[in-house]
């Protein structure tokens, strides 16, 4: 913890993408409510994360991470909650058995509520109205008191935070995730799909696989890591009132750690170095990320991840890079030369997703499925050219059959986005389009330890 850091420290500081709440005493009472309310996750948690992010910055595992763009309060419900998680075990399987590598699960959930917008206000019909937020800011619905910003809303952000944690900490052991259940996890409607059928074929593989340590006595009473699941939560940093009220000592080791989620980034448009965002979570214990668009200039870089990270501790610092699939091969290269070049320890992962926003002919925010593709790809093979280790993928999506991006298996069109276009914020993968994103990964996991193999049986 840096001495000249306090819990308050940001707020006299340059801050982008805050509402302006028009009642401060209720924003207080808030605040002080939200300080004596128990912490969402623990500190040890946060550490084990922090050494899973290690192993990943040094090549030993995968990081996988995704979830909605923006959570909302009103599509809380339980079977979202599972088809969200359950998609997520699918990719996360799919990318272990292809990549022998270990992968960390890390949810944009329980706690993904606040957006930072390009524009302050909103205008319709010649009416100009704050623009929406997030649900723990305002209301989506375009009307003055909907978009009003609502404190109280912090209140119901954490109670669905609390409970959404809850109820996947129940499924990550409570027998949910036995890997005994992975013909389970695939969701109906993908049964008769192209991808429903890739992933059978590999659940049908690992299921071979366990009857055979189960013929040898190892079975998921007596090998624990065979019915439970380890599983991350993170969120965009965004709101600090929110967070600083969440931040709490750990009495094992006096640190301050903000308990709201196990990680914490920093979006595009608040990541100035100066700014109080950093600030904020320059002092928290938790490994933090940060979103890497292709304005960032390298040496900007690297002091970020000196003030944020000034013993250069592997696993702190997450580098999320959504430079657009048509940047990448432009804005990458250099990027990865200076924070390599200079030693930093860092993890690489891939956004594909904010760099590809579009507005269809519809009107829709969407994304091309092929520019998705196209900017992993490219991430893979950048790292592949560089000597570094690709080690994560940043994705939104969602367990429902929804139509927000174009194209994928299901060759969604124009034409059909207005079918399920249910997002609050950007538009998601549906579980089709996650599933044949982790092949694709998985495909290129399996191609990187080919070649490591063969450069070792070589030497
Ligand atoms: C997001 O992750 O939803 C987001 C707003 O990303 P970025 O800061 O990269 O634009
Ligand atoms: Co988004």
């Amino acid at each position: 913890m840096p001495n000249d850091w306090s819990i308050d420290s940001w707020r006299g500081l340059p801050i982008e993408q805050q509402p302006e709440y028009s009642d401060l005493a209720a924003l207080q009472e808030v605040e002080a409510t939200l300080g004596n309310y128990p912490p969402l996750v623990f500190a040890g948690e946060a550490r084990n994360l922090s050494a899973q992010l290690a192993d990943v910055s040094a090549g030993k595992a995968f990081l996988l991470q995704g979830g909605d763009c923006a959570e909302s309060f009103a599509e809380f419900h339980p079977d979202n909650i599972r088809d969200t998680f359950r998609v997520l075990l699918q990719m996360a399987v799919v990318l272990t058995f292809a990549g022998s590598v270990p992968v960390v699960k890390l949810g944009r959930i329980a706690g993904q509520f606040a957006k930072p917008r390009s524009d302050a206000t909103e205008v319709q019909d010649g009416v100009t109205l704050p623009s929406y937020r997030g649900d723990i800011v305002n209301g989506i619905e375009f009307t003055p008191a909907a978009r009003h910003p609502d404190p109280a809303r912090w209140l119901q952000a954490y109670s669905q935070s609390a409970s959404t944690l809850n109820l996947i900490r129940a499924f990550s052991h409570g027998g949910y995730s036995s890997l005994r259940r992975v013909h389970g996890w695939n969701l109906g409607f993908l049964e008769n799909s192209r991808q429903g059928e890739r992933y059978r074929a590999v659940a049908d593989r690992i299921s071979e696989s366990l009857d055979f340590m189960e013929a040898i006595g190892l079975t998921a009473k007596t090998v624990p890591v065979l019915r439970e699941t380890e599983f991350y939560t993170s969120h965009e940093a965004l709101l600090l009132g929110y967070e600083q009220s969440l931040t709490r000592i750990d009495s094992t080791t006096g640190h301050w750690y903000d308990t709201s989620a196990h990680f914490l980034w920093i979006g595009d448009r608040t990541r100035q170095l100066d700014g109080a965002h950093v600030e904020f979570l320059r002092g928290v214990g938790n490994p933090v990320g940060f979103k890497a668009g292709p304005s960032l200039n390298p040496d900007d870089a690297l002091r970020l991840i000196d003030h944020l990270n000034p013993n250069n501790e592997p696993g702190r610092i997450t580098i999320i890079c959504r430079m657009g699939a048509d940047a990448v091969g432009d804005r990458l290269p250099a990027l990865i030369r200076k924070i390599t070049g200079e030693g930093r320890q860092v993890v690489w992962s891939c956004d594909p997703m904010h760099g590809n926003t579009i507005k269809s002919s519809t009107g829709y925010k969407t994304r091309r499925f092929d520019k998705i593709l196209s900017e992993v790809r490219d991430f893979f093979a950048i790292h592949e050219s560089e000597g570094t280790y690709a080690g994560g993928v940043h994705f939104e999506m969602t367990g429902g059959d929804v139509t927000e991006c174009l194209g994928g298996a299901q060759e969604i069109s124009e034409e059909n986005l207005s079918d399920r276009y249910h997002t609050h914020c950007d538009p998601r993968m549906n579980a089709s389009q996650a599933l044949e994103l982790a092949f694709l990964v998985a495909d290129m996991l399996k191609h990187r330890k080919t070649a490591a193999q063969t450069k070792s049986a070589a030497a």
